[in-house]
């Protein structure tokens, strides 16, 4: 599984998004006393953790706790992105004993990837409880993504509802992310800074082979769809994520020959 979240995190933007994230509101964090650990959750390969977080903490912090829930990521971050201020770690935020990193750090960053987390209630309470007292979350999710509003929308039309109403696949933000987010994070104990919306446009430049690498990654219900009604299913989400992107400004259009191919 590995190998498509590291080709989604070196293809789809969000080191972008991280970086401009970082220079609009990373002026925010506090940096109280002697340098200590900060957590860096799902972190993928380290790309992100390497190249942009950790020059931009590095005076601050004498290490970066860097986790990811699979044991071959891990090992390629080991690999490619390694400092000794980073110490790469298999960790499941949400089903992993978290007693271990309780009260430990003064900054967790979490970069795109909440919005697959869920519920965020869990998480959110996770993340509060690693967390030193006055730490601070870092915290960027993808609100409204067009395949997130695909998911949703088929999930309750007749044709899908029965297979999509009861999988778990994204926090559903609602259409005002800002407030919604702000009640999650103050219902599980956070005391709100600031929370902000900003509009991205996150490159596609494959559209089926995104379509393929986000099923593969996280469609758990991929396998609940019967095979011959796959097809069908693509057609609809494309004709549906193809219907969002143009609307917020992107050039692709759903191309049903190019999606069909891909699963015939
Ligand atoms: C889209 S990436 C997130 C973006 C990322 N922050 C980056 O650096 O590009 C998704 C990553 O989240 C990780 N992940 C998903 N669920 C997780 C969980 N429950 N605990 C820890 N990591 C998780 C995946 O293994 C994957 O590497």
């Amino acid at each position: 599984m590995a190998n498509y979240d590291v080709l989604w995190t070196r293809t789809s933007g969000i080191q972008t998004v991280a970086a401009a994230s970082l220079e609009n509101y990373g002026t925010r964090l506090e940096w109280r006393g002697p340098s200590g650990e900060i957590m860096h959750d799902a972190c993928v390969d380290g790309t992100l953790t390497k190249k942009i977080l950790l020059p931009y903490v590095n005076q601050h912090v004498s290490k970066i706790v860097a986790t990811d829930r699979f044991a071959d990521t891990i090992t390629l971050a080991q690999q490619i992105n390694s400092d000794e201020k980073i110490e790469y770690k298999v960790f499941d935020v949400l089903k992993d004993d978290i007693t271990e990193m309780e009260g430990r750090f003064g900054h967790i960053f979490s970069i795109c990837v909440a919005q697959w987390l869920v519920p965020n209630s869990l998480l959110l309470e996770k993340y509060r409880k690693m967390l030193k007292p006055k730490g601070q979350l870092f915290i960027v999710v993808l609100a409204d993504t067009p395949v997130q509003q695909s998911f949703h929308f088929l999930a309750q039309g007749a044709r899908w509802k029965d297979i999509l109403a009861n999988q778990n696949v994204f926090e559903n933000f609602s259409s005002n992310p800002v407030q919604d987010f702000q009640t999650l994070l103050a219902n599980a104990g956070f005391e709100v800074d600031l929370t902000a919306q900003v509009t991205s446009t996150i490159p596609m430049e494959n559209f089926p082979d995104m379509i393929d690498l986000l099923w593969n990654m996280y469609y758990k219900y991929w396998s609940d769809i019967p095979p011959g009604q796959q097809k069908q299913f693509i057609e609809d989400n494309l004709t549906k994520i193809g219907t969002c992107t143009t609307s917020i400004g992107a050039t692709y259009l759903p191309d049903s020959k190019s999606s069909s191919s891909r699963i015939t």
